[in-house]
C-alpha cells in the first residue's frame, strides 16, 4: 500500500468519529486533506456539520467542497479536531508544523473537546526529535530570537524555513518558522516551556497532552491508539 493510500485509510477511519451536527476542527497537510475530501463527500450526501479550518489552504479546500465553515469567534467550543502530525510519540505527544500551520492547528485543537490524529505508521516514533521541530516566530528581531532558540535547544542547528521562491516562508499569521534539528527530545513539556518563554517565539510544534486518539494506517491495516 502506498503512503498516500495509508493516509486515506486513516482519514476514512477517523470519519467514523464524526456525528451529525458536530463542530469540527479541520487540520492541514496531505493526510488532513484526505479527511476533508471524504468529509466533503458526506456533506454532499446530507451530513450536517460545521468546520473551523486550521489554514487558508484547508479553508479553500473545504469551501470548494461545500463544507459549511465557522470561526472561533462565532463558536468557542468544537467537538473534535482531526489533523495529521509529523511525529507521534508513545504518549501521543506530537511534533506538528511541517506544513507551517502549527499555530492555528494548536489554537483549534485547544478549542476542541477531542483531538484525533490521523497518520501513516511512519509517523509513529519511540522518541520525538528526528523531525526538526518547527517553531513559529515573529519576523521582528529574528536574529536575537534565533540565537535564544539555539541556546534553548543546546546549541543545535536552527534554520529559517524558506519557501519555494527562496524567500523566508511566511505563515498564515504573517510569521516565520525556525526548524530546530535537535535530535532526541527527552522531555517535551520542559522544552516547550523553555521555548515559549523566549520573546519572539509565538508557538512551538510540540503538542503536549492534546491528542486523545491516534488513527495509524500501515500495510497491515488501521490501528487506533488512545491516551
Ligand atoms: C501542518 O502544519 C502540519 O502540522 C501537518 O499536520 C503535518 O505536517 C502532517 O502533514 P502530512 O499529513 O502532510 O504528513
Amino acid at each position: 500500500m502506498s503512503a498516500d493510500a495509508m493516509k486515506r485509510a486513516a482519514a476514512a477511519r477517523a470519519l467514523e468519529y464524526v456525528k451529525p451536527d458536530m463542530k469540527l476542527g479541520l487540520g492541514t497537510g496531505s493526510t488532513a486533506a484526505h479527511f476533508v475530501d471524504l468529509l466533503g463527500e458526506k456533506v454532499k450526501a446530507g451530513l450536517k456539520v460545521v468546520g473551523v479550518p486550521t489554514s487558508e489552504a484547508t479553508r479553500a479546500q473545504a469551501e470548494s467542497l461545500g463544507i459549511p465553515l465557522t470561526t472561533l469567534e462565532e463558536t468557542t467550543a468544537l467537538d473534535m479536531t482531526v489533523d495529521g502530525a509529523d511525529e507521534i510519540g508513545p504518549d501521543l505527544t506530537l511534533i506538528k508544523g511541517g506544513g507551517g500551520a502549527l499555530l492555528r492547528e494548536k489554537i483549534v485543537a485547544g478549542a476542541s473537546k477531542q483531538m484525533v490524529v490521523i497518520a501513516d505508521e511512519t509517523k509513529w516514533v519511540k522518541t520525538l526529535g528526528k523531525f526538526a521541530l518547527p517553531i513559529e516566530v515573529v519576523p521582528f528581531g529574528l536574529g536575537a530570537t534565533t540565537r535564544a532558540v539555539e541556546e534553548a535547544v543546546g546549541g543545535k542547528p536552527c534554520t529559517l524555513r524558506k519557501g519555494k521562491d527562496g524567500l523566508a516562508f511566511v505563515t498564515d499569521g504573517g510569521h516565520f518558522i525556525i526548524d530546530a534539528a535537535m535530535g532526541e527530545i527527552i522531555d517535551p513539556p520542559a522544552l516547550a516551556a523553555r521555548l515559549n518563554m523566549i520573546p519572539g517565539v509565538v508557538e512551538t510544534g510540540l503538542f503536549v497532552g492534546m491528542a486523545g486518539v491516534v488513527v495509524l494506517a500501515g500495510a497491515d491495516g488501521v490501528r487506533v491508539v488512545e491516551r
